[in-house]
């Protein structure tokens, strides 16, 4: 399996500057062979990210997705959309839509089981607050966002990615070390009925991508701030291993 190498945008990034980024990255690394590139940038940019990609090999994917395909739910955008402009992916479940938008286990299985039953792949994310893994509960913490974010779905997680972002490295510059990500991944692959890409995010920056990707339990990067320039995400994208 290629690494999967995947910029979250996040709430950056208007129509006119995700045209440029794209731009500048096509011509970065648009002919990069062995990665799976996903961008994923805010709903709407993405029309025009999905047309300059098109026929490329950068893939694309959506930040977030209701659980219902569609109806009266204000503000909310249907994984069939998402779709319908030319995304694979969409990122489930988040640190920031856990804990700044309030986001449960419980809601995140639903989108999940939606995007599998729509045929969109979803990034299912999950991990600990400083908090957390300082009273010793990492794995407890993880052990239930998976119990809970693949209950009944146990045997479709090949059909997915996860992603393991410690949420006291997001957006905070204090990466994982190799060893701690290493260790986690192990246990949500011990936890695993079937074989699933795991990612790592948390602060994934140009000076510790080569680090990470040397680890093999490590299968690609969810990248946040570096994926805003291209730059930095270029040189994430071409990591030496
Ligand atoms: P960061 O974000 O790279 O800015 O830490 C990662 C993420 O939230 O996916």
């Amino acid at each position: 399996m290629e690494p999967i190498i995947a910029g979250n945008w996040k709430m950056h990034s208007d129509p006119s500057e995700s045209r440029k980024l794209v731009q500048e990255l096509l011509e970065a690394v648009g002919d990069v062979k062995e990665r799976i590139v996903i961008l994923i940038p805010p709903f709407t940019s993405l029309p025009c990210v999905g047309e300059l990609i098109r026929n490329t090999r950068f893939k694309m994917g959506g930040q977030n997705m209701h659980w219902e395909r569609q109806g009266a739910f204000t503000g909310e955008t249907s994984g069939l959309f998402l779709k319908a402009v030319g995304c694979e992916y969409v990122i489930l479940g988040h640190s920031e839509r856990r804990h700044v938008m309030g986001e449960c286990d419980d809601v995140i299985n639903k989108k999940i089981r939606t995007a599998l039953e729509i045929g969109l792949i979803p990034i299912f994310c999950v991990g600990e607050t400083d908090g957390e893994r300082a009273s010793g509960e990492t794995r407890r913490v993880i052990e239930r966002q998976i119990k809970e974010g693949l209950k009944g779905i146990e045997s479709e997680v090949h059909k997915m990615i996860l992603a393991y972002e410690p949420v006291w490295a997001i957006g905070t510059g204090k990466t994982a070390t190799p060893e701690q990500a290493v260790e986690v991944h192990e246990f949500i692959r011990s936890m695993l009925k079937k074989p699933s890409t795991i990612l790592y995010g948390g602060s994934v920056k140009p000076d510790n991508i080569d680090v990470l990707m040397k680890e093999k339990e490590i299968e690609g990067v969810l990248v946040g701030g570096a994926s805003l320039k291209a730059e930095s995400f270029t040189r994430i994208v071409r990591f030496k291993r």
